[in-house]
C-alpha cells in the first residue's frame, strides 16, 4: 500500500504485469506498421513513462513525438475546452499512433483525434495503457489497449493524484473505504 496526500491506494498491476504488456503491446505495433511510415505522439504529463518503455519495444524505424493538452473554459458556456499544444511534427501523409495513459470517458482522445484530423494523416490509432470501459462515452474507442479496468481511480507510472505518484514502478488503486 502506499499513502499519497490524503489517500491510501493499494497495489493493482505489478511492474511485471506492465512490462509485460507494454513489450506485448510493441510487437502488435511493429507488425501492424511494418514498412509503414509512423509517428508515435505520446500524450504528456501522463504517457511518459509508459511511452518509454513501449518505443524499447517498437523494432521498426519509427518517429517519436510529444504533445500536451491544454484545458480551459470557453468564454460563452462553461463547457471544458480541451486544446492540442506542442505538435512539431509534420504528420501528414503519415500513420499516426497516439499513446495516452488511460482513457476515462474519452473526451481527450476525441479532441485530440479532431486537431491531428487537421494535418492530414495518413490514419490516426489510439494506443492507451488503461481503459475505463464503463466512463467511456466518446466517439473513437482506443485501438490498442493494455489493460481494460473497472471505473475507479488508479495513480502510479506516469498517472497523477494532484500531481503526485507519476515515479511509481507500478500502478495503484484506490483504496475502498471499509
Ligand atoms: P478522459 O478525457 O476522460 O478520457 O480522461 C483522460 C485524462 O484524465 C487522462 O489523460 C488522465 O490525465 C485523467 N485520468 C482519468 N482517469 C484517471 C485515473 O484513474 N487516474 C489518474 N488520472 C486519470
Amino acid at each position: 500500500m502506499v499513502t499519497i496526500g490524503d489517500k491510501i491506494f493499494e497495489i493493482f498491476l505489478t511492474d511485471d504485469e506492465i512490462l509485460q504488456e507494454t513489450t506485448s503491446l510493441g510487437k502488435q505495433l511493429s507488425a501492424d506498421y511494418e514498412e509503414k511510415d509512423i509517428v508515435f505522439i505520446a500524450v504528456l504529463n501522463g504517457a511518459f513513462m509508459f511511452a518509454a518503455d513501449l518505443m524499447k519495444n517498437i523494432s521498426i524505424p519509427a518517429e517519436i513525438s510529444f504533445v500536451k493538452v491544454s484545458s480551459y473554459t470557453g468564454l460563452t458556456n462553461s463547457e471544458e475546452v480541451k486544446e492540442l499544444i506542442g505538435l512539431n511534427t509534420k504528420i501528414e501523409g503519415k500513420h499516426v499512433v497516439l499513446i495516452e495513459d488511460i482513457v476515462d470517458t474519452g473526451n481527450t482522445i476525441d479532441k485530440l483525434l479532431i486537431s491531428l484530423e487537421k494535418e492530414n494523416p495518413l490514419s490516426v490509432k489510439v494506443c492507451t495503457l488503461l481503459y475505463k470501459p464503463e466512463a467511456f462515452k466518446g466517439i473513437h474507442k482506443p485501438d490498442y489497449v493494455g489493460f481494460s479496468i473497472p471505473n475507479a481511480f488508479v495513480v502510479g507510472y506516469g498517472l497523477d493524484y494532484n500531481e503526485l505518484g507519476r515515479n511509481l514502478k507500478a500502478i495503484y488503486q484506490l483504496k475502498k473505504e471499509e
